[in-house]
Order: structure tokens, then C-alpha cells, then sequence
């Protein structure tokens, strides 16, 4: 990604479904003077996500896009994208599934955060898969986001190893907190900063 030029930072929507703790660190990243991208918008696809509070807290724009029709969902996701000068989506626990031509209209800018050492994991349910495989580490990616589920470049990893009596819920926690330090750190990447 090539920064934006003069003081402006780049335009950054974030995608949600649900609590938003990740929009919530990508929010204070971006609030740095360090961070090259600023947040401008605030999407989900669930009016009830926790999540859209921050939006209020920290006066940015937020809207709701049903995806119960998709194509016309993300008609209207592309205009506002436009118009708010949009150049970078980070989708954080963002549930639904673009299709391929809004992936396209979005080349390369489209980042997305797993709660799993990808390829291993993609999809739903990751830490009680790894914990019924018995696995030693688990952990967090963050990567560009293309066609296929959770199958893009990978930018950067972070592993975490499983405690003895690991439970589902203690593994989510400790990879959440690592998430929260890893988006940040990976749009720095992107940025070569
Ligand atoms: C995070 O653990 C994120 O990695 C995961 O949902 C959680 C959202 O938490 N995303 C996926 O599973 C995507 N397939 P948050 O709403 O508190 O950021």
C-alpha cells in the first residue's frame, strides 16, 4: 500500500458482526501518530453488534447493511464506500462472506484477521477444532483477503502456545489480546513503515 500524500492518513472503513474489540484497538492505533491509516467508517451486517457502539464513543460513521440480498447490499456497500473516499477495508470478526466482484473492486486492499495459524483452521470454530486436535500452538493471522475463504497473502502471524488445561474459552481470550496487538502491526507492514 502506498501511503496517502501530504498529512492525510488513508481512509479506512472496518467491517463488524459482532463485539468489536479488534475495531476497538484498530480505533486507538489509528489514533497515533504513527498509524498511516485513519477510520472513517464503521460496516456491519448485524444492527445489534455491540461493536457499532464504539461509533458513537468515537464519533465516526457507522452503517448497517442487512446482506440478507448480497448483490444489492453490496451495491449499496460500494457507493458509500465511494463517497466517503474509502481506500482500505479491514474486516474485524466481520461474519459474512463478499463476493467475488467486491473483493475485485477492492484489489489487494482488503485485510482480514483469523484466530488461527492459517492455512490451518480457516473457517468457523477454530480454538475448539485445534484444542480437539490436541495441537501445541494455535494463534492469530492477519492477511489479504481474496476469493476463496480465508486463503490470502498472508502478512503477518503470531503463534501462542496452548496451556495444560486450555479450555476453549481461555485460548479465545489469550489469542484475542494477541489480535489486538497484531492488526495494528500488520498495517504498518503493508504501509513499509
Ligand atoms: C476475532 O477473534 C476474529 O479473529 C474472529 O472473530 C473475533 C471477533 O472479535 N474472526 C473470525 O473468526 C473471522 N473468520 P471482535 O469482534 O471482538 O473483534
Amino acid at each position: 500500500m502506498v501511503p496517502s500524500t501530504g498529512h492525510n492518513k488513508t481512509k479506512t472503513a472496518v467491517f463488524i458482526s459482532g463485539t468489536g474489540s479488534n475495531l476497538k484497538s484498530l480505533i486507538k492505533f489509528s489514533r497515533t501518530s504513527k498509524s498511516p491509516i485513519s477510520i472513517n467508517l464503521i460496516i456491519s451486517n448485524n444492527s445489534k453488534a455491540k461493536g457499532l457502539n464504539y461509533a458513537k464513543t468515537y464519533k465516526i460513521k457507522k452503517k448497517v447493511f442487512s446482506f440478507k440480498n448480497k448483490n444489492i447490499s453490496e451495491k449499496k456497500l460500494l457507493s458509500i464506500l465511494k463517497t466517503n473516499d474509502i481506500d482500505l477495508i479491514c474486516l474485524a470478526g466481520f461474519m459474512k462472506i463478499l463476493s467475488g466482484n467486491f473483493i475485485t473492486k477492492f484489489k489487494g486492499k482488503i485485510l482480514n484477521i483469523h484466530p488461527s495459524l492459517l492455512p490451518n483452521y480457516k473457517g468457523l470454530n477454530t480454538h475448539k477444532r485445534v484444542l480437539n486436535n490436541k495441537e501445541k500452538y494455535s494463534g492469530c493471522t492477519v492477511h489479504f483477503v481474496n476469493a476463496r475463504l480465508d486463503s490470502g497473502k498472508i502478512i503477518l502471524q503470531k503463534k501462542v502456545k496452548i496451556s495444560k488445561n486450555e479450555t476453549e474459552a481461555s485460548l479465545g481470550k489469550r489469542i484475542l489480546a494477541q489480535e489486538h496487538r497484531l492488526y495494528p502491526k500488520a498495517i504498518l507492514k503493508i504501509f513499509n513503515l
